[in-house]
């Protein structure tokens, strides 16, 4: 994985398609003195993205990508990254799939949350899934970005009981208040190992 130099922080690009709100709990994350990164973009395939508002209040440069076209997008995003020096990307609700090449640009270099216990529930509308299933647990995964999808390795996980009243929208919170923790937390370890 990367290394620490000196007290300089690790230069990282957050990737997403909605809300944003993990992108928040980064951005809070990184503001703090004993971080071991900066966030110094914002990119995203959706202009419409409510996150990109927080580029706007924490004067983070975002740049909003046209995946008509997914070759030509990625080409910039890479250039746009390396450009900046960039060494990390955490994808953060970011909701296209990467390519074999643009991973391979950035290998070992890219993690990603997903909203349950992997290698459980890959994929879309994990919560409805779990509930469907009759789970009693479910929870958020951070893992490192390989070829296949939601199938990196492990970082770190964290379990979310599910009550009999839960419904895929009350699950989806109570997880999210989890990844805000997760997220943090596996950026840790993977920059202590
Ligand atoms: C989060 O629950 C994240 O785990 C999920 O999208 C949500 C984004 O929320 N990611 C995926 O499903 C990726 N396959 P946010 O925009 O508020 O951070």
């Amino acid at each position: 994985m990367v290394l620490l130099t000196g007290s300089r922080k690790i230069k990282c690009a957050v990737f997403i398609s909605g809300t944003g709100s993990n992108l928040e709990s980064l951005i809070h994350f990184a503001k703090k003195k004993n971080s071991p990164i900066s966030i110094e973009l914002i990119i995203s395939d959706n202009p419409k993205a409510k996150g990109l508002k927080f580029g706007k209040i924490f004067k983070i440069p975002n740049k909003v990508f046209n995946y008509k076209n997914k070759i030509i997008a990625e080409k910039k995003i890479i250039s746009e990254i390396k450009n900046k020096n960039i060494k990390l990307i955490c994808l953060a609700g970011f909701m296209k799939i990467l390519s074999k090449d643009f991973i391979k640009s950035f290998k070992d270099k890219i993690l990603n949350i997903h909203p349950s216990l992997l290698p459980k529930y890959k994929g879309l509308n994990t919560h409805h899934r779990a509930i469907l299933n009759s789970e009693k647990y479910t929870g958020c995964t951070v893992h490192f970005v390989n070829y296949r999808l939601d199938s990196g390795k492990i970082i770190l996980q964290k379990k979310v009981k599910i009550s009999k009243y839960d419904t895929a929208k009350s699950l989806e919170k109570k997880v999210l208040i989890q990844e805000h923790k997760l997220y943090p937390k596996a950026i840790r370890k993977i920059f202590s190992l």
